[in-house]
């Protein structure tokens, strides 16, 4: 939303002044969203997925499934619906049915506070490591945890440095580690390799947890059988965001953690239900749009979407080259990371923007017309400024044939190591 048209909704929304306008303050919220689709390229949310006839049956009423999904009782939830959903993830990542457990979480940050509470509850001496391109959930979940965090450098594309983690980690090896891989970084989506991370943690004896904060990318390459919760491969929790992939139009997300991991919960009699979650009161709405967004589509279905947003990301890339504009994608990703174009662009078509570079994400739903009229944009912009050749990596992902490649900037935003 413009500011201009924040301050114009600011005056008609102030409830101090009567009588309001309730319908065209609604009607102005709604018309801005709907203006700002057509250029909503920047942030990662489908919108090609119609989760009207949830909302037209279920949407006027409190759906509250406080507690644990298992728990039987209480008014108006829908759990049965949120077990079904927990099941349908937890099996896309191939979880051992005798050892997982999750919930619908408010989004991925809860997800990702909810499996280091766990993890951190098991080794209370742990350090937490993850890398300067993990999103700031992260560093703020190792803060509400008063745990000690450890800062690893990531490679210019965004995926964690392996040399780096292993030094760190041997520094540290008579403390456990609980580690935070990416999968799908917030800028370049990135994903960091578990086997290599696992491999690190098996050599130094540092034992401990494996988190995958999985926001953008977990159902995806769940689907693609990349990502997988199974005995070997040594994952022991995964968070993701439901409103990203699955395009659900309000917060949400599904954490799974490996049962073995919880510690015991509470039971509370005026609910009659276990605390086991970190909310109390739990949105049933948003468990009920999840299953309905699986349902209606399944696995196959799921597949295809993924399929077409990468067809299209890879399009994107092809044409900002074509156009003489610096931009590349990791070969799984729907985001494409360019230079950052002028402000006018960045502007129109609300890109994130970090330095020298930016990027633009083709989620489901996102159209070939829309990309075509982006690039036109860049092309009629001027040319980007040269980045320095020192800005380049030499492990930087290879690019489409044709392609030039400007990586990421590594930005330690958290002022490096904490200890
Ligand atoms: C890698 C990563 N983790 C976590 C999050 C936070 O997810 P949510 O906004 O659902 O809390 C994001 C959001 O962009 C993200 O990119």
């Amino acid at each position: 939303m413009t500011h201009t048209s924040i301050l114009s909704l600011l005056g008609a929304a102030d409830l101090s002044l009567a009588p309001i306008d309730v319908t065209a303050v609604l009607d102005r919220l709604v018309q801005q969203a709907d203006a700002d689709a057509a250029t909503s390229i920047g942030f990662p949310g489908a919108v090609d997925l119609d989760h009207s006839k949830v909302m037209a049956r279920l949407g006027s009423r409190l759906w509250n499934n406080i507690g644990d999904p298992a728990d039987p009782g209480g008014t108006a939830h829908t759990r049965v619906l949120e077990r079904a959903v927990i099941t349908w993830v937890a099996d896309i990542l191939s979880m051992p049915a005798d050892d997982r457990w999750g919930y619908v979480t408010t989004g991925g940050t809860e997800g990702n506070l909810a499996a280091l509470h766990a993890a951190y509850r098991r080794y209370p001496t742990a350090r937490i490591y993850y890398s300067t391109a993990a999103h700031y959930s992260i560093s703020k979940t190792a803060a509400i945890l008063g745990a000690r965090s450890v800062v690893i450098d990531a490679r210019p594309d965004g995926e964690m440095d392996y040399a780096h983690l292993a030094a760190q980690v041997r520094r540290r090896r008579r403390w456990p580690a609980i580690v935070v891989a990416t999968a799908g970084t917030t800028m370049t989506e990135a994903v960091d390799d578990t086997t290599r991370i696992r491999a690190v943690l098996d050599e130094y004896g540092a034992g401990g947890h494996l988190h995958v904060d999985a926001a953008l990318s977990g159902i995806p390459l769940a689907l693609d059988g990349r990502l997988r919760l199974d005995d070997a491969g040594g994952i022991g929790s995964i968070a993701m965001s439901g409103h990203k992939f699955l395009g659900v139009p309000t917060p949400c997300g599904v954490v799974l953690i490996r049962d073995g991991v919880r510690s015991h919960s509470s039971h509370v009699a005026y609910t009659d239900t276990v605390d086991t979650t970190i909310t109390g009161s739990r949105c049933g709405l948003a468990a009920a749009l999840l299953w309905h967004a699986i349902a209606t589509h399944g696995r196959e279905g799921h597949r295809w979407r993924v399929s077409e947003a990468r067809t299209l990301a890879a399009y994107a890339v092809n044409q900002l080259t074509a156009a003489g504009w610096p931009a590349w994608r990791h070969p799984h990703a729907f985001t494409v990371v360019l230079a950052t174009p002028p402000e006018q662009v960045r502007k129109k078509w609300l890109l994130a923007t970090d330095g020298d570079t930016s990027h633009i994400i083709c989620m489901p739903g996102v159209s070939k017309g829309q990309v075509d009229a982006f690039v036109a944009d860049i092309a009629a912009a001027a040319p980007p400024r040269s980045i320095p050749q020192s800005r380049l990596s030499p492990q930087s992902p290879t690019p489409p044939l044709g392609t030039d490649c400007l990586p990421m900037p590594s930005t330690d935003r958290h002022g490096g190591e904490f200890i």
